[in-house]
């Protein structure tokens, strides 16, 4: 992966920091998202330590917010010309309905909405880089559920393990690991 250039949400805890330190190891340039400025920058500290592997690097955003999803995808422009792999991982299982700053079921922004949004705002890079990968961290529980299209954000009663509050399920439904050079549009 040595000359690759990789971005990893969730990459301060469980499958995204394991990915993160995966691809450090194997020499990528890594950029890890994290919510948290201590904990994100501990994170970097420690891959860098295990790995050898100084190019480390931390982005802030809360992926539950569309304007840092956006300040995210253009401070990444801003320092990198390249992107060959995306992994999006940043989720999170909550008990009791909440609403995101935006206004949105907080489920549904935060492991769906934030995945397409973060995608489409760099798909032009990634498609630029090719070969590259787009690689969506969902969930098994996709097999339980279906999509309510009426009702995509639980307002008619929200039970978290239930389908329409399925986070995975939609997701699953988009293209989980596409190679960038042949996205499908629209
Ligand atoms: N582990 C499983 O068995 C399992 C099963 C099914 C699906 N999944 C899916 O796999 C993905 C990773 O799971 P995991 O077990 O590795 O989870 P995890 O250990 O809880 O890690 C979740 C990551 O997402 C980040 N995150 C949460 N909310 C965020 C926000 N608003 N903005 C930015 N980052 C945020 C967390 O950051 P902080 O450190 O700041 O909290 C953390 O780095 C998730 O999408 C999850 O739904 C996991």
């Amino acid at each position: 992966m040595r000359g690759r250039t990789c971005l990893v949400t969730g990459a301060t805890s469980g499958i995204g920091k394991a990915t993160a330190h995966a691809l450090a190891r194997k020499g990528a340039s890594v950029v890890l998202v994290g919510r948290d400025p201590k904990r994100g920058e501990a994170t970097v500290r420690e891959i860098r330590t295990a790995t050898a592997n100084e190019d480390v690097e931390l982005l802030g955003a809360d992926l539950s917010s569309q304007v840092s999803i956006r300040e995210l995808a253009d401070h990444f422009l801003a320092e990198h010309d390249r992107l060959h792999v995306l992994v999006n991982c940043a989720g999170a299982f909550f008990r009791d309905r909440r609403v995101t700053i935006d206004g949105l079921e907080m489920t549904f922004a935060l492991n769906h909405l934030a995945y397409f949004l973060l995608t489409t705002l760099l798909l032009d890079l990634l498609q630029g880089s090719a070969p590259a990968r787009i690689v969506n961290v969902t969930s098994g529980a996709q097999s339980m559920g279906r999509i309510d299209f009426e009702d995509l954000e639980s307002e008619r009663g929200y039970q978290a393990r239930l389908p329409t509050t399925n986070p995975s399920l939609p997701t699953c439904c988009s293209p989980t690991s596409w190679p960038a050079g042949s996205t499908p549009q629209g």
